[in-house]
């Protein structure tokens, strides 16, 4: 069965891409009218880039889960919902139908309303990937209560700087989580936590490693002791579109991450409309997206936009290259997926360990395949699209952000055609506006071809509508470097035809393994170990990861390890900001205004020392002659 609002030509596309600029309201009521609405909206779309305020289907009334679960109950109850694949894949897969993942929803929203979470409350999740985190924050929706999901790799002081952001008094954990031969001690990390930030009234804890924890009387609670004799149906509050959905902290180029706010409808409508379209998902398929949900894409497309489709999703425990590195290729096999969505990083590391890994792997259910997270080099396209499409499934390079809420330019499958390493088009709802360093719009080269920085002029229903607590910092990071644009941070080129290609970003953010990361929030980190007088961190390729962090160091105390500096950044954000390398020099090459030049630091970092510009503005520059000494 086909989704009304699904695209099937490239005619249709185009259709519906001009509606889309030339009656967005009308053509975002017709898309909406396809979800289940307690009281229609009055107005599709009201805003203002300056302040900003975004609002979609202003007054209408909904719960995003009855669009998740309770329409589904009637005539596709039976149908899979989630397919738990653990990490060990000698354990047993659970399955769960429509039904019963409406039911598991509706005692856990019962029991967190037990426990005296209400409406409009700020729940902290930090799970493992397993069913429970999916329906830990599908309760919290039920229930009108905001939730704030943090990875599993973020350390104690991310965790606490996160629940003081968001005055979260509540906390949904697990003793562990299984990653690969790993275990993550997630109890104990939110013990720590707990001791830095302890204004927290309840620790919910699932247990799924049983490995010993400590809990504490009067705060911490088994969910198996707590979710004894809760009903299995629960009202559903019943939400205003713009009612806060959730908060996902993600990394900016100040020095603090920022609570990305996502709102009830837009959010539903946009990532609904993006997977049904962009992966050309039809009724039965089995959906497998490899990215942890603590991440936008597993909001977006592991837990929500599914769920909202009807559809049947992978949620897979494990990691790609245990017990080895075909475990991917095994679980596509096992479960018959037919789409995988995965990230460059991934595919990267995977082509290291070799093809063999494919053998006896039957990956003729693919149909779709996709990659989403950073710019995907040629040679990993062309691996991905020969050894697991086969040469004959599309290949999607869906590019988004945390603050896009769902995919916004991409190919789609089949549908609107692929050109490796590229994005290509902007989806229906997307308006893309390319500018220079001064905002005005970039001027086509002979080929045609425009390079600069990649805005958005228009709002689409998943924009984000602020960052929590904060809206000052919303307006500086997104609306003000080009005033009348969402700016993306992204520098992209577009061709005569309209193909975008995303080259990365433009400010001081990293993306090492698909993880963003600022700059400054690393120098912070670093600047916290007592022995660190400044810092400055820079991002250089790296074959696998997309980017490698560099950290040039100065210290007052001759006798700090790069090591100890490492453990610092591990420390304060978690291991997946741990810098590659650590190099202590002397002084750092400054401006006579005392500004960093990062652009030299990078060069010396990749050993381009041929390469490193004028260095005559420098208040020192024997300052770089030093640095290049100490990096050989
Ligand atoms: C940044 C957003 C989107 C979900 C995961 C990351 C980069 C993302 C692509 C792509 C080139 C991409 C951009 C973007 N990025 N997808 N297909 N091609 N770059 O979400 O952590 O919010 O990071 O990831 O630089 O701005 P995020």
């Amino acid at each position: 069965m086909n989704y009304p609002y699904q695209i099937t030509s490239r005619a249709d596309y185009d259709n519906d891409y001009k509606n889309s600029v030339e009656d967005p309201e009308a053509f975002w009521a017709s898309v909406a009218s396809n979800f289940y609405w307690r009281k229609q909206w009055d107005k599709v779309l009201e805003w203002n880039f300056e302040e900003p305020s975004m609002q979609w289907f202003g007054g209408g009334k909904l719960n995003m889960t009855e669009n998740c679960l309770d329409r589904h109950l009637e005539f596709s109850g039976d149908a899979i919902a989630y397919i738990f694949e653990p990490n060990d894949p000698t354990e047993a897969v659970v399955k769960y139908t429509y039904r019963e993942l409406y039911n598991e929803v509706c005692r856990t929203a019962n029991m967190l309303k037990s426990q005296g979470v209400k409406r409009g409350d700020r729940v902290c999740i930090y799970m493992g990937m397993i069913p429970q985190l999916s329906i830990a924050m599908l309760a919290c929706a039920r229930i009108g209560a905001i939730h704030s999901v943090i990875f599993g790799g973020f350390s104690a002081r991310s965790i606490a700087d996160r629940l003081e952001d968001a005055q979260a008094n509540f906390i949904i954990t697990c003793d562990g989580a299984f990653r690969g031969e790993k275990q993550v001690f997630l109890k104990n990390i939110v013990d720590d936590a707990l001791e830095l930030y302890p204004h927290v009234a309840t620790v919910l804890v699932y247990e799924r490693t049983f490995t010993p924890i400590q809990m504490k009387a009067g705060r911490d609670v088994y969910w198996k002791d707590a979710i004894i004799g809760m009903e299995e149906h629960c009202v559903a509050e019943e939400m205003d579109a713009e009612d806060l959905l959730f908060i996902l902290y993600t990394s900016g180029s100040t020095g603090k991450p920022k609570g990305v706010v996502h709102s009830t409808a837009g959010f539903m409508v946009w990532v609904t409309y993006t997977f049904v379209n962009v992966f050309q998902y039809k009724q039965g398929d089995v959906f497998f997206c490899t990215a942890d949900i603590g991440w936008i894409t597993g909001h977006s497309y592991i837990v929500y936009a599914p769920l909202c489709a009807g559809a049947t999703t992978l949620v897979f425990e494990g990691i790609p290259t245990w017990p080895d590195a075909g475990r991917f290729w095994e679980v596509v096999d096992k479960h018959q997926a037919n789409t995988l969505y995965t990230a460059p990083t991934a595919i990267r590391s995977l082509m290291s360990h070799g093809d063999h890994h494919f053998d006896e792997k039957n990956l003729s259910s693919l149909k779709v395949i996709g990659t989403v997270g950073e710019p995907i080099n040629e040679e990993a396209w062309h691996w991905y699209n020969k050894n697991v499409g086969k040469g004959n499934c599309p290949v999607v390079d869906t590019w988004f952000q945390t603050e896009t809420a769902g995919i916004m330019i991409t190919n789609i499958a089949g549908v609107t055609d692929a050109i490796p390493s590229w994005a290509t088009l902007p989806l229906p709802g997307v308006q893309p506006h390319i500018v220079d360093e001064k905002g005005n719009e970039s001027i086509p080269n002979e080929q045609g071809v425009i390079a600069g920085n990649l805005c958005i002029k228009f709002p689409w229903p998943g924009i984000l509508r602020t960052t929590y607590r904060n809206h000052q910092l919303c307006k500086e990071n997104y609306f003000s470097t080009y005033p009348g644009n969402y700016f993306t941070g992204d520098g992209c080129l577009k061709d005569a035809n309209g193909n975008i290609k995303i080259t990365g970003r433009v400010d001081d953010v990293l993306n090492v393994s698909g993880h963003r990361l600022g700059t400054a929030e690393i120098e912070n980190a670093i600047n916290t170990h007592p022995g660190v007088v400044e810092s400055a961190v820079v991002g250089i390729p790296h074959d696998i990861k997309g980017q490698s962090i560099f950290a040039f160091v100065i210290c007052n105390d001759k006798n700090v390890a790069p090591k100890a500096i490492e453990a610092t950044v591990a420390n304060a954000i978690g291991a997946l900001a741990r810098p590659d390398k650590v190099l202590l020099v002397n002084g750092l090459p400054k401006t006579r205004s005392g500004k960093i030049m990062r652009r030299i630091l990078r060069k010396i970092a990749e050993g381009k020392i041929n390469e490193l510009g004028d260095t005559s503005t420098l208040i020192d520059p024997s300052v770089v002659d030093e640095i290049i000494a100490k990096n050989n």
